[in-house]
C-alpha cells in the first residue's frame, strides 16, 4: 500500500491516540472502557510504560539526506509494511462487537500481522480466514494437554506461522476498576453495567446485529451452553497454571513454525528461552496490567536487545502510543512493535473504520519520523538513537 493509498483511511478529526480514547470514552459503555483503559493496583506501571518511552530521544540529520524514506520491515521472513502489528487482546467483542474482525480485516489491508488471543471473541478459524492465515496466535497455556494439542493442531491446519506463548499472566491482574465493575472471574453482570450498555446506543445496536459475545476458539471445548458463573468456572478450571520450561519445551517439539515467548523482561528468562530454540521474545509487561511494581519495558528492552539481538528476535509492546514511540523503541533495539490499546480505542471511536484508521495514522506519523530525522528506513533508526552518556 503507497502513502496515497493508506490516508485514505485517515480521518483527520482524530490525528492522535489520545483523541481517540476520549472519543472511545464517550461511546464504551463504562464497564468495557475501564477494563480495555485500565492498568493494575495504582495504574503505575500502566503509566510508566509511557513516561519512559517518551524519554527517548532521537537526532536528526539534515544535510544529507536519502534519496527515499522506507517503512516496511521483513520478520520472520515475511515482508510487512510498518514495523508495528495488533498485540493480543481478550474479550474484545466485549468492549465493542465484532472488534477482532475489524482489526483483523485492516490488518489484512495495511499488511501487519494480527495476533489473536485464545481468549478473545473470534474463532480460530474466522480470523485465518480474515487474514488469509497471516494471523499470529497467542497461546493461554491451558491445564488440559488434550485442549493444547486441538488448539496447536486448529492453528497449524488454519495456517498460522507464528506461535506466541504467553509468561507473564501466572495469576490474575488485580485491577480494582474490573473488581468493582464485576468483570472479574467468574464475571458478574451487575444492573449498573446493564444500565451502561443501554447509555451507549451504537455499542448497544451493533451488540444486537452481533450477538452475545463468546470466547469463540473455546466453544467445543465447554461441552454445550454455559451461563456466565459456569463459564467463569470453565476459564478458571483451564487456564490455570503458569507457563514453565516444562511447557514451553512441549510447545517447542510440537510446533515447528516460528515460536515466541511474551512477557520475557528479564537476562535468566531470556537465556532460558535461547536455550530451548525458541525464535523470540516480546519484552512485554502486558500494558502495565499484571505488577504495578515492575519496570516500563523500554528499560529491560534496551538492554535485552544489546545482549541477545543476534541470537533471537526482539519485540516490545506496553506504552507505544504514537510514530516517534514506534521509532524510540526501534532505536532503543527492538526488531518490531506491537500496541493493544491503541487499535481498540480507534475501534471505539470509529466503529468498523477504526483499525484503518488508527494504522495509516501510525505509519503516517512514523514516516514523518523518518523523514525528519533524514533516516532511510526503520532498520537504520538505531544510529539516530542519543545515547545516555551518564
Ligand atoms: C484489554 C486488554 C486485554 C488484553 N488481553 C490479552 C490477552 O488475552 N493475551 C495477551 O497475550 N495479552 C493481552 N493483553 C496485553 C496486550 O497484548 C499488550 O501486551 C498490551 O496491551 C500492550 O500495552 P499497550 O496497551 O500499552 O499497547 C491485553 C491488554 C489489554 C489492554
Amino acid at each position: 500500500m503507497t502513502p496515497q493509498e493508506y490516508m485514505q483511511d485517515f480521518d483527520s478529526r482524530y490525528p492522535a491516540t489520545a483523541d481517540l480514547r476520549q472519543r472511545a470514552y464517550k461511546r464504551m459503555p463504562k464497564f468495557a472502557f475501564e477494563y480495555l483503559d485500565g492498568g493494575c493496583n495504582e495504574d503505575v506501571n500502566r503509566d510508566k510504560n509511557m513516561a519512559d518511552i517518551q524519554q527517548v530521544e532521537l537526532e536528526p540529520r539534515y544535510l544529507t539526506p536519502p534519496p527515499a524514506y522506507d517503512i516496511t520491515t521483513t520478520l520472520f521472513g515475511e515482508q510487512y509494511d510498518a514495523p508495528f502489528g495488533v498485540a493480543p487482546v481478550g474479550l474484545q467483542g466485549l468492549m465493542w462487537p465484532n472488534s477482532p474482525v475489524i482489526l483483523a480485516r485492516a490488518a489484512r489491508r495495511h499488511n501487519i500481522p494480527f495476533i489473536l488471543s485464545t481468549v478473545t471473541t473470534a474463532s480460530i478459524e474466522t480470523i485465518a480466514r480474515e487474514t488469509d492465515g497471516k494471523a499470529w496466535f497467542q497461546l493461554y497455556y491451558p491445564a488440559e494437554q488434550e485442549i493444547l494439542f486441538d488448539i496447536m493442531d486448529r492453528t497449524k491446519a488454519n495456517g498460522y506461522k507464528v506461535f506466541v506463548a504467553l509468561a507473564d499472566v501466572p495469576t490474575f491482574g488485580y485491577r480494582p476498576r474490573d473488581i468493582r465493575n464485576g468483570l472479574a472471574m467468574p464475571p458478574k453482570m451487575t444492573a449498573a453495567n446493564i444500565l451502561q450498555m443501554f447509555m451507549n446506543p451504537q455499542w448497544a445496536f451493533k451488540s444486537l446485529i452481533h450477538g452475545k459475545p463468546n470466547f469463540e476458539s473455546l466453544v467445543k471445548y465447554m461441552g454445550g451452553k454455559m451461563n456466565l458463573r459456569q463459564l467463569g468456572k470453565f476459564m478458571d478450571q483451564t487456564f490455570n497454571g503458569r507457563l514453565d520450561l516444562e511447557k514451553l519445551k512441549i510447545l517447542r517439539d510440537r510446533w515447528d513454525g516460528k515460536l515466541v515467548v511474551k512477557g520475557i523482561v528479564n537476562e535468566a528468562d531470556c537465556e532460558e528461552v535461547i536455550q530451548l530454540g525458541i525464535d523470540g521474545i516480546i519484552v512485554s509487561n502486558h500494558g502495565g496490567r499484571q505488577l504495578d511494581a515492575g519496570q516500563s519495558t523500554i528499560v529491560p528492552l534496551a538492554n535485552l536487545a544489546a545482549k541477545y539481538k543476534d541470537k533471537l528476535t526482539i519485540m516490545m509492546d506496553s506504552g507505544i502510543r504514537s510514530g516517534p514511540d514506534i521509532a524510540r523503541t526501534l532505536a532503543s533495539g527492538a526488531d518490531f512493535t506491537f500496541m493493544g490499546r491503541p487499535f481498540m480505542y480507534s475501534v471505539g471511536a470509529l466503529g468498523k473504520r477504526g483499525g484503518n484508521h488508527a494504522m495509516a495514522m501510525m505509519k503516517r506519523q512514523l514516516q514523518q519520523v523518518l523523514e525528519q530525522l533524514g533516516c532511510p528506513n526503520v532498520e537504520q533508526l538505531p544510529e539516530y538513537l542519543i545515547q545516555d552518556n551518564d
